[in-house]
């Protein structure tokens, strides 16, 4: 494998296109990945483990699900790209609405990073207003505005995060500690006729998996109303997966049954899932705004591959394959996971939090409670989910190479899958107390 490495670092940097696949956050070396079908991947060294990226979330079904790999060899077949309407297009953008009402308009492009970079610009036109509000440890994909990330304290003007972003952009952008309550309404009291927008992941997964507390993200679409700004919900990496209609259609479905009017986003934004596996994100909301893109508007967003027919093919075939049932399955296969490495690590004296939302959960080492804020996640420890990560590789299981990564099960695993991970857990948590 060296020759691998060696070929790949002389020319990507670091050896990979994108930062978290060099493993950093673990060590060591990646091997690189040959094929995936169902539940596994399958390794250049040819060695087949139980996957638990899923790509980052896309493989909702399982690897290679035959029904979408058909689906994107006909579409295919019919060409490659247009840079037309198609109809699958509208398809794929009513099934988003059908499952999504907020979406009451849909915008299609390749990435998640942009659909929340057109969100704020979306945002900042119909406001008239500059600041941005985030939550630190939320990731919103790579633009200027949203690579600012934690800043101490109440309210911080944010600095870059990343070296590039320029101080103008890091200043537009407010960052807040997740789930802080007087922290947002001080930040509306202190800037609200400056505020365009607040962005939040629908549930964070991007610092591990935190569960919003109860009533956080109503507060953000109440204040975003009062002042006038707009909220924008990022479901990229929740969307049709936490739950049937994301997140929020969890806290939807918890309102409706309490008897209490749903809050809804203003924008909200998609990806992953929506793709099945291949470049599809999009934009969705309110009308009103949503009909100032281009051409209907002066807010100028395009894209020469944007909703690509191959791409859009597995995105369709995907959501269509996207029934009920099959979310309760993923459903019940988180639970019996989490449930499963939980009870092993806590058997074996380890000391763990669950972070849950829905379908999605993170084991955090070394903490008691779940955590709510970035600070309270960095507490955990890493350098054990380390550990974790390669002990269990050995034996066949691969984790998401951090600790701030949330574990993705699919349709396609089954309870011997379920059954080998706990056991890997199992016997890695055996060794740590020897
Ligand atoms: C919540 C969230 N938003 C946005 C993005 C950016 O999406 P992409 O990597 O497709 O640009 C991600 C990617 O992981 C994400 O998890």
């Amino acid at each position: 494998m060296s020759t691998y490495s060696d070929r790949a670092r002389a020319i990507l940097p670091g050896g990979v296109n994108s930062p978290v696949r060099a493993w950093n956050g673990v060590g060591g070396e990646p091997v690189p990945i040959a094929s995936a079908h169902g539940s596994r991947i399958t390794d250049a060294d040819g060695r087949e483990m139980i996957d638990l990226v899923a790509s980052w979330g896309p493989a909702m079904l399982g690897h290679a699900h035959p029904e979408v790999v058909a689906a994107v060899q006909a579409a295919a077949t019919r060409g490659l790209s247009f840079g037309a309407t198609t109809e699958a297009e509208v398809e794929l953008a009513e099934l988003i609405r059908e499952r999504y009402a907020p979406a009451e308009r849909v915008r299609l492009v390749s990435t998640g990073t942009e659909a929340t970079m057109t969100a704020i610009r979306l945002a900042r036109a119909a406001t008239g207003r500059d600041v941005i509000v985030k939550f630190a440890g939320c990731y919103h994909g790579h633009s200027d505005a949203l690579l600012v990330a934690a800043g101490s304290g109440l309210a911080t003007a944010g600095v870059p995060d990343s070296a590039g972003v320029t101080r103008g952009a890091a200043a537009d952008t407010l960052v807040l500690p997740y789930g802080d309550e007087p922290a947002l309404t001080d930040a509306f009291a202190e800037h609200g006729a400056r505020i365009a927008a607040v962005i939040t992941e629908a549930a964070p997964c991007n610092m591990g998996v935190v569960r919003p507390p109860e009533g956080f993200n109503r507060l953000i679409s109440t204040l975003c109303r009062n002042e006038g700004a707009v909220m924008i919900l990022d479901e990229v990496l929740t969307g049709f997966r936490a739950g049937p209609a994301g997140w929020w259609g969890v806290e939807r479905d918890h309102d409706l049954a309490a008897g209490v009017d749903p809050w809804t986003p203003d924008l909200v934004t998609f990806g992953k899932v929506i793709g099945g596996g291949l470049p599809v994100a999009a934009l969705g909301g309110r009308r009103d705004l949503m009909e100032r893109l281009a051409p209907l508007g002066p807010v100028y967003q395009a894209g020469t591959l944007s909703g690509n027919p191959v791409a859009v093919a597995a995105g369709l075939a995907t959501m269509r394959l996207l029934t009920p049932e099959v979310h309760d399955r993923v459903a019940a296969t988180a639970d019996a996971l989490v449930t499963g490495v939980s009870g092993a690590l806590a058997e074996r004296g380890i000391a763990h939090a669950v972070g849950r939302a829905g379908t999605l959960f993170s084991i955090f080492l070394g903490l008691d409670d779940a955590p709510v804020t970035f600070e309270e996640v960095s507490r955990q420890d890493t350098a054990a989910f380390a550990r974790m990560f390669h002990a269990v590789r050995r034996e066949g299981v691969a984790l998401p190479p951090s600790a701030y990564e949330a574990w993705f099960v699919s349709a396609a695993h089954t309870a011997a899958d379920v059954d080998h991970v706990i056991a890997t857990v199992a016997a890695w948590a055996d060794s740590e107390r020897t």
